[in-house]
């Protein structure tokens, strides 16, 4: 089996940082989100990958992925120039998938749950066309929701104003060939786009032969600021699982809890209430840093206090007089507060940066 992950999209709620890097190239507790969706397909067996990408962000995938040796995965990039649809980019990837069983990933998707079930079922129930992971959602009208009876899909629908069923389609696909009969038989949207939800639709009414896989863990579709703060939670609770200092950290710093700290990294005059994970070469001084943070390689943070949030490479930090809390800092951001005069808050940030200050 091949597997496809779909990383064509612009990320448009994601700016400015996105107008830098790709979505899912973004960290999440250091790791951008892309290598735990290729984590999961390979925990699966599939180490044949092809990565759907777009003219703009393409040689950001290949410099951050390369050939995919590193990881253990076989990479080959197929591009997408237009945003068509997620039926569109299944479509560009027809050479490269040939006649081949393929699992489909939607690439800024985070599935916490093992996946091994999911494909087992698939490789077991050979009449199926598609298996289709679902999960049960609050706000069923932002997905592809699925109506199930038994174990059949009988109806897939995207975006419904009224949704029939609460069982959201959350990214992860397992097609046959047959898919790209139902891709063929399709027109695009009232958003002007091929619907993967409707070439499994046409599949069901025309074929019969889909079934849903529900799960109950926790997952999440990374698309904006406050998304991926809450992944970083999730992931820092799950990964970080005990002390990991490879930098030094001065006599009189406290550390708590579970804390990961890089190498060539120092910790000087500061607590540090887990988890938090500190990439290398980092100085860290006068400083909290509290739950749920993550900061990147090169950073200087002294004397300020961050909590529950994400801090990129090279970020420089210091002498603020409040905490900064459930923030997402780019790379080489600089956040700082002096006695200058006149006093009063000088702001340098790109198109559609977001300072909001809470007194
Ligand atoms: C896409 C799919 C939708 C699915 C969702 C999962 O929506 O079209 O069926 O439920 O991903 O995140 P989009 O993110 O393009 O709005």
């Amino acid at each position: 089996m091949k597997a496809i992950i779909l990383c064509a999209g612009k990320g448009t709620r994601l700016r400015p940082l996105t107008y830098t890097t790709a979505k899912h190239l973004i960290p999440v507790a250091n790791k951008p989100v892309i290598l735990y969706t290729i984590e999961k397909i390979k925990s699966a067996g599939i180490t044949n990958i092809g990565i759907i990408v777009s003219p703009e962000n393409r040689e950001d995938f290949i410099s951050a992925l390369g050939d995919g040796s590193q990881h253990g995965v076989k990479l080959t990039y197929i591009l997408q120039e237009e945003p068509k649809g997620l039926a569109h980019a299944v479509l560009m990837a027809k050479d490269f998938l040939g006649d081949e069983d393929f699992m489909m990933y939607l690439g800024d998707n985070l599935i916490m749950d093992d996946i091994r079930p999911f494909v087992k079922e698939f490789e077991e129930k050979k009449d199926l066309s598609a298996l289709i992971m679902l999960s049960p959602v609050q706000d069923p009208s932002r997905f592809g929701i699925a109506v199930m009876e038994g174990n059949r899909i009988v109806k897939t629908i995207e975006k419904p104003k009224e949704p029939p069923s609460n069982l959201a389609i959350i990214g992860l696909y397992l097609f046959r060939k047959d898919i790209f009969e139902g891709i063929a038989n399709i027109k695009p949207s009232w958003r002007g786009e091929l619907e993967i939800t409707d070439a499994i639709d046409w599949l069901i009414q025309n074929k019969g032969t889909v079934e849903g896989h529900i799960i109950y863990g926790w997952w999440k579709d990374t698309g904006k600021p406050e998304d991926l703060i809450e992944a970083n939670h999730k992931i820092l609770d799950d990964i970080i699982e005990e002390f990991k200092i490879e930098g030094t950290v001065e006599a009189s710093s406290v550390i708590q809890g579970r804390v990961s700290i890089g190498k060539n990294s120092e910790v000087v005059n500061s607590v540090i209430r887990g988890p938090v994970i500190i990439g290398d070469n980092c100085t860290i001084s006068n400083a909290y840093i509290g739950p749920y943070t993550s900061i990147g390689n090169g950073v200087m943070i002294e004397n300020c206090e961050i909590e529950n949030s994400i801090v990129m490479d090279e970020v420089k930090i210091s002498n603020l007089s409040f905490r900064i809390d459930s923030s997402l800092i780019g790379k080489k951001v600089e956040i700082v507060e002096n006695d200058g005069k006149p006093k009063g808050v000088q702001i340098i940030v790109g198109d559609l940066s977001k300072v909001v200050v809470s007194r």
